[in-house]
């Protein structure tokens, strides 16, 4: 018995795999970014002969320039990509590292509290970049053309300047006090000390320095000689610990990427030091025991909220990067570890976060971001998503070269059961040590089913999972990109107890009946998340791609 299931699950996966691979060429190429400067030097550099990765570089880049409060050479972020001649995938992990001189204790005071703020402003907060070597990597080993090329469109918005709008205006609001603390910053990005207006021209001719020493050396450009020093002196000067050693020591690292399946779709994202694939695919994983589609809208709400509170529990305790701790991935994902999840899911009742087993002890084993889609005419993909953490980082730009330091040091765990700046709890297989990646929740992934591809990611700190698992949702719907980009958005994480939502995401009788079902909620401010997405049609080969309502971003198919 036990043998013909297995030759006929094997059989299962045989067609499965033929049905997946089978891809028509898309001869278009689509982008979706969240600036329509960055779409169009991606599309610039396909038109130059450049393939999908040679896009994302230029794409990468001119965010870098572009959008200051999101990613920078100052930060990091994770590349996915999917080569179409063999169809190899892999994970550039350019996430930024604890500097050598980091301890785990080193935003404590001696009462051992966390003192406000330190692992979020100023450049003790700052890891060590990894942007500049990932970018330099995907151009080397993926790309046709060379840097210096790919990177011309950053450098001419650099030099040139391009006119700030809205969504500048309102991060930099939302960090006025703490870039305006840091002299170089407040020079660069405010006018008079002041929020500038809408259509100010921004330049950045120090950065556009830096970027032409990338061009010209590559990583030794950022990570050695003249820059490496200006960063180093500036970060001390200003309160950090960066050395010489730690920048000429960084490493990006290829990671297989992680996958799994749900309801006959393949899903494939990124492994730690994210915690994106792992959360996301343990989410699907209990879900996957459901016929959500057969059930009212309210329950499926439920379940899909039961299933957020166990697979974030699991972030928080066994988490961190596994460089570093061991993580039990195979357990997490397997089906018999999600069917025991759904054991303890009720129909009728929420389960209280602080009845989920365990409590977090110091040794328990193990806004604002980008995400930018991909795909080029023969079918190389990617999903990107970087990060200075908050919004302009640390708040602290290098005297000399433009670059924003980011703020990620504050992703680890600086105190066992207290929050970080998204309100994520961890253990101490999170916790900070020397040359540590702080864990992720950057989630760009790839679906995929027997007639479509998608790519999708956003940024959105902790709640960036839970979009992703919202937009693949709506993907099973056979909605398009269009839909996943817009779907109202709720999230829970295991702690805070609430149930996290945009305004108009429930129904007034929806909440009630959650509500007595023992749920609770807070709705947020704003509207949250800016998704960019791409699908393609493996059987016409025809490409559609969506940005965000919430966002200014350009998607578009040329
Ligand atoms: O890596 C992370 O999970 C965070 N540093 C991402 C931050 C983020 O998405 C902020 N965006 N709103």
């Amino acid at each position: 018995m036990k043998r013909v299931r297995k030759k006929s699950t094997a059989l299962f996966c045989l067609i499965l795999s033929y049905t997946l691979s089978s891809v028509a060429e898309p001869q278009k190429a689509a982008i979706a970014s969240a600036h329509p400067l960055a779409t169009e030097a991606g599309f610039e550099i396909l038109a130059h002969g450049g393939n999908a990765f040679d896009a994302a570089v230029a794409v990468s880049a001119a965010l870098a320039v572009v959008e200051p409060a999101s990613s920078g050479l100052g930060g990091g972020g994770f590349w996915l990509l999917h080569r179409a001649k063999d169809g190899f995938e892999v994970v550039l992990d350019g996430r930024e590292k604890a500097p050598l001189a980091a301890n785990a204790a080193m935003y404590l005071d001696e009462q051992g509290n966390v003192i406000p703020d330190l692992s979020k402003n100023g450049a003790l907060a700052a890891g060590i970049p990894g942007m500049p070597a990932a970018i330099v990597h995907l151009a080397a080993k993926y790309g046709r053309l060379p840097l210096s090329q790919s990177l011309q469109p950053a450098l001419r918005y650099a030099h040139n300047g391009f006119a700030i709008g809205a969504r500048y205006q309102r991060l930099l609001q939302s960090r006025l006090q703490v870039v305006a603390q840091n002299s170089e910053a407040a020079r660069i990005f405010l006018d008079n000390a002041n929020v500038p207006a809408s259509g100010f021209l921004l330049k950045q001719p120090d950065l556009a320095h830096t970027l032409e020493k990338l061009a010209e050396s590559g990583a030794a450009g950022f990570y050695q000689g003249e820059v490496a020093k200006k960063l180093v002196s500036g970060v001390q000067a200003a309160g950090g610990i960066w050395t010489l050693q730690d920048l000429a020591r960084y490493q990006v690292v290829e990671r297989q990427p992680i996958s799994g399946n749900y309801r006959g779709i393949k899903i494939t994202s990124v492994p730690s030091p994210s915690s994106g694939g792992i959360v996301l695919l343990e989410t699907l994983t209990i879900l996957a025991g459901y016929e959500l589609e057969k059930l009212t809208p309210t329950t499926q709400i439920h379940l899909i909220t039961e299933a957020m509170r166990r697979a974030y529990h699991d972030r928080a305790f066994y988490l961190g990067d596994s460089d570093f701790v061991k993580i039990p991935v195979k357990r997490l994902l397997s089906a018999d570890y999600a069917a025991g999840l759904r054991s303890t899911i009720r129909m009728d009742k929420a389960l209280p976060s602080a009845a989920l087993r365990g409590e977090l002890t110091a040794d328990t084993p193990g806004t604002d971001t980008t995400h930018f889609s991909i795909i080029d005419s023969v079918g190389n993909r990617v999903a990107a998503t970087l990060s200075v953490n908050f919004p302009f980082g640390s708040g602290v730009v290098v005297k000399g070269t433009g670059v924003i330091l980011n703020d990620e040091m504050d992703d680890f765990v600086s105190n066992v059961g207290q929050m970080n700046g998204y309100g994520l709890v961890g253990s101490a297989a999170n916790a900070i040590a020397p040359e540590k990646r702080m864990l992720s929740s950057m989630t760009p992934t790839f679906v995929e089913d027997k007639t479509r591809v998608g790519i999708l990611g956003t940024p959105g700190g902790s709640r960036i999972i839970s979009m992703v698992l919202l937009g693949i949702l709506d993907f099973a719907k056979h909605h398009s990109p269009q839909s996943w980009v817009a779907v109202p958005r709720f999230h829970h994480q295991y702690l805070p107890d609430v149930i996290e939502h945009e305004a108009g995401c429930f129904s007034p009788e929806t909440l009630q009946v959650l509500t007595a079902l023992g749920h609770q909620f807070k709705q947020t401010d704003t509207p949250y998340g800016d998704m960019q997405a791409i699908e393609l049609n493996k059987q016409t080969g025809q490409l559609s791609a969506a940005s965000d309502p919430r966002g200014e971003g350009l998607a578009d198919v040329r």
